[in-house]
C-alpha cells in the first residue's frame, strides 16, 4: 500500500481512469492532468449540479466565451500589470519556486506575497531559505506574469493571452447581457470553461494546475440595493465561517452572520449558502468545509468583502476551491474606461422625465486621427463630463479628460457641444458584481478525498467510494453470475435496456462476483445487478446497494423504473 492518503486517492484514480498525469510518455509536464474516462464523468456530474443550482433554480445565463483573448481584455482588467507572482531561482539547479511560499514555509507570519522583492531577498537571506531540490542558494527575487502569451494571426504581431479566469468574457459582454436581460437588474450570468495560468512550480497534484477549469458566475447587482428577494429562504443555513483576523471556526446561521455584520451584505451571503449546497451536494464533508473571510491586506485593492470556501484535505491542510466576491463596481469601470464602450445599467423612475442635457460628444473624423487606439476611451472620457465642464468646454480652446490615469488634452476641432432636451428613464449606474468563483479540479478532488473509505473484507483492505449518487461516474454494474448457460445474454439485455433508459451501465463478467463488487465499489458504482441461474425462472435479478451492502430481488420489468427512481432527474440525460 502506497504511503499517504493523498498517495493512495491518486493511485486509485489513476488506475481506474479518473485522473492521468498528461503527456506521460514524453516525460509529462508538471500541472497538467487528464481526466480519464470516470473523472471525466465525476467532472461533468460537478458541472451539472452547477448547472442545476445556478442555470436552473436561480435563473442565470450561462455564456461560452474563447479562451483565447486580446490583450485589450487584461490591460483593463488589470491582469497585464499585476497578475503576478514573486518567484526565485536556485542558482544551482536553476528550480524556479514561489518566493512567498518558501519564506512563509520558513516561518514568515505575514503575506508574504504582498512584500517588495527587496524585503524577500532579505527575508530569505535571514531566514536562511534554500533550494528544495538541492539546497543550493537562491538568486535575486523578481515577478513572473502567470498568463500565457500568444500572437493572434500569425506574424501580426497582434498580442492575445489565454484567459487566466473566465470571468472576463462575460464582463466584456455586459451591454449585449443587459439588454438580453430586458434592461433589469438583478441578473447573473455563469461560464464554465478552461483557464490558464503558468503556475511557477506547481507541485500539489490537481490542485495547483496550468490548465483547470473554473465555473464562474458574475451577479450583477444594483450597489443601493445589496439585499437579495431569497435571502429569507436561506437565513437559517448554518454555516462555519472563519472571519478575518480570528483564529476559531464559528458556527451560526448565514441570518446571524449578516445581522453581525460577519458578512458584508445579503447579496453575497446568499451566494455563500448557494456554495455551500453545491460543494456538500457533490460530496465535500460539511464538517471539513469551512468559509474564511479575506484578510484586508490579502483582498484585491476594489473588492469590498472576499470568502474563500476552503476544504480540510490530509496532505494540504486547508485548500481554497471557490472564491466569494463582492467585486463593487471595478471590472465594468474598468472596461468602459478602456474600450469606450458604455457598461451601465438604469435605475428607473416611476415615471420618465424630461431633462435637458449638455454633453461633449466627440468629432471622429478629427478625434480618430489625433489619438488614434486610443479615440475611443478619450470619447467615453469626453462622454462622461459633468454638465459644468461641458458647459465651459463650449467656450474653451480645448478640453482635458483623464485616460487610464493620464491627463490627455482635446483641441475644440475634435469635439462638439450638444444641448438636447431628453426624456430620462431613471439615474444610471455602474452595476456592482458578485462574483462566486469555482475550481472544478479542486472541487474534483476534494470529492474523491472525503468520499474516499478504506474499510476491512474478509480480512483484506477494501475501498469504497461513496460518492453522493448524482455523483457516480458510474451508475449501475450489470453482472452474469456465469458468463454462460444464458445468464449472459440475460444480462447485456438488462445493461441494454438500463442504457436506453439513460443510466451510466456497464457490464462485467470477469472473475468472481465478490471481486466484480469490490471494483464497483472502489469506483463509487451506486448499484449492482446479477442474473444468476434463479433469474431465468423467477425474471428477477439481484439489486446491491453499495453503501449498505443491501440485496433485493427486483423483476426484471421493474429493474429500470426501481434504479431510475433513484437518481436525480438532473442526471439522467
Ligand atoms: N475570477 C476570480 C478568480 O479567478 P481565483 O481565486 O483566482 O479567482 C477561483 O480562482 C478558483 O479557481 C479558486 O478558488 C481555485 O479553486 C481555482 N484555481 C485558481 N487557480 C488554480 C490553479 N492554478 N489550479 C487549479 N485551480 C485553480
Amino acid at each position: 500500500m502506497a504511503d499517504g492518503l493523498y498517495e493512495r486517492i491518486f493511485e486509485l484514480a489513476k488506475r481506474r481512469g479518473f485522473l492521468y498525469p498528461s503527456f506521460e510518455p514524453y516525460g509529462g509536464a508538471a500541472g497538467f492532468y487528464d481526466y480519464g474516462p470516470l473523472g471525466a464523468q465525476l467532472k461533468a456530474g460537478i458541472e451539472n449540479l452547477f448547472r442545476r443550482i445556478f442555470v436552473v433554480e436561480e435563473g442565470c445565463a450561462e455564456i461560452s466565451c474563447p479562451a483565447v483573448t486580446v490583450e485589450e481584455v487584461f490591460v483593463a482588467s488589470g491582469h497585464v500589470a499585476k497578475f503576478d507572482d514573486p518567484v526565485v531561482r536556485c542558482q544551482n539547479c536553476r528550480s524556479p519556486f514561489r518566493a512567498d511560499h518558501l519564506i512563509e514555509e520558513a516561518g514568515y507570519k505575514g503575506n508574504a506575497a504582498l512584500l517588495k522583492n527587496e524585503e524577500i531577498d532579505a527575508l530569505a537571506k535571514k531566514l536562511g531559505v534554500k533550494c528544495k531540490n538541492c539546497g543550493g542558494p537562491f538568486g535575486a527575487a523578481y515577478r513572473q506574469n502567470l498568463m500565457f502569451k500568444t500572437e493572434i494571426g500569425p506574424g501580426s504581431g497582434k498580442v492575445g493571452y489565454l484567459r487566466p479566469e473566465t470571468a472576463q468574457g462575460i464582463f466584456v459582454d455586459y451591454p449585449y447581457l443587459y439588454r438580453y436581460f430586458r434592461e433589469q437588474l438583478p441578473f447573473g450570468v455563469c461560464q464554465i470553461g478552461r483557464a490558464y495560468r503558468n503556475e511557477i512550480s506547481p507541485r500539489q497534484g490537481v490542485l495547483r494546475l496550468r490548465e483547470f477549469n473554473q465555473m464562474e458566475v458574475e451577479v450583477f447587482i444594483d450597489p443601493q440595493k445589496l439585499t437579495h428577494a431569497k435571502f429569507a429562504r436561506v437565513q437559517g443555513t448554518r454555516l462555519r465561517f472563519l472571519p478575518k483576523a480570528s483564529k476559531e471556526i464559528v458556527e451560526m446561521t448565514i441570518g446571524d452572520a449578516v445581522a453581525k455584520g460577519v458578512v458584508a451584505n445579503e447579496a453575497l451571503a446568499y451566494y455563500l449558502v448557494l456554495v455551500d449546497r453545491l460543494l456538500t451536494q457533490a460530496g465535500i464533508d460539511p464538517k471539513r468545509l469551512r468559509f474564511r473571510q479575506h484578510e484586508d491586506d490579502e483582498k484585491a485593492h476594489y473588492a469590498r468583502d472576499t470568502w474563500d470556501a476552503e476544504f480540510q484535505s490530509e496532505r494540504f491542510g486547508w485548500v481554497e476551491c471557490v472564491g466569494i466576491a463582492d467585486r463593487s463596481a471595478y471590472d465594468l469601470t474598468q472596461h468602459a474606461k478602456l474600450s469606450g464602450t458604455p457598461m451601465r445599467a438604469v435605475r428607473r423612475y416611476e415615471t420618465p422625465q424630461k431633462r435637458e442635457v449638455v454633453q461633449v460628444r466627440s468629432v471622429p473624423a478629427k478625434l480618430g486621427p489625433l489619438f488614434k487606439k486610443e479615440a475611443g476611451a478619450v470619447t467615453a472620457a469626453l462622454l462622461a463630463l459633468p454638465a459644468d465642464r461641458a458647459e465651459a468646454a463650449a467656450a474653451a480652446k480645448e478640453v482635458e479628460v483623464i485616460v487610464d490615469g493620464r491627463k490627455v488634452t482635446v483641441p475644440r476641432a475634435a469635439y462638439d457641444v450638444v444641448r438636447e432636451t431628453v426624456t430620462v428613464a431613471g439615474d444610471d449606474y455602474v452595476p456592482n458584481v458578485i462574483e462566486p468563483s469555482f475550481g472544478v479540479d479542486r472541487i474534483l478532488y476534494a470529492v474523491l478525498e472525503h468520499s474516499y473509505v478504506e474499510t476491512t473484507k474478509e480480512g483484506e483492505a477494501y475501498t469504497v467510494l461513496r460518492l453522493p449518487l448524482a455523483m457516480a461516474p458510474m451508475q449501475v454494474g450489470v453482472f452474469p453470475l456465469m458468463p454462460k448457460d444464458g445468464l449472459d445474454a440475460v444480462a447485456l439485455d438488462l445493461l441494454h435496456k438500463l442504457q436506453a433508459a439513460g443510466l451510466r451501465a456497464l457490464y462485467d463478467e470477469s472473475g468472481a462476483i465478490g471481486r466484480r463488487y469490490a471494483r464497483m465499489d472502489e469506483v463509487g458504482t451506486p448499484y449492482c445487478v446479477t442474473v444468476d441461474y434463479d433469474s431465468l425462472k423467477d425474471q428477477s435479478a439481484t439489486v446491491r446497494e453499495r453503501d449498505s451492502t443491501k440485496q433485493e430481488r427486483v423483476r426484471f420489468t421493474d429493474l429500470v423504473d426501481h434504479l431510475r427512481r433513484r437518481f436525480s432527474p438532473f442526471r439522467d440525460s
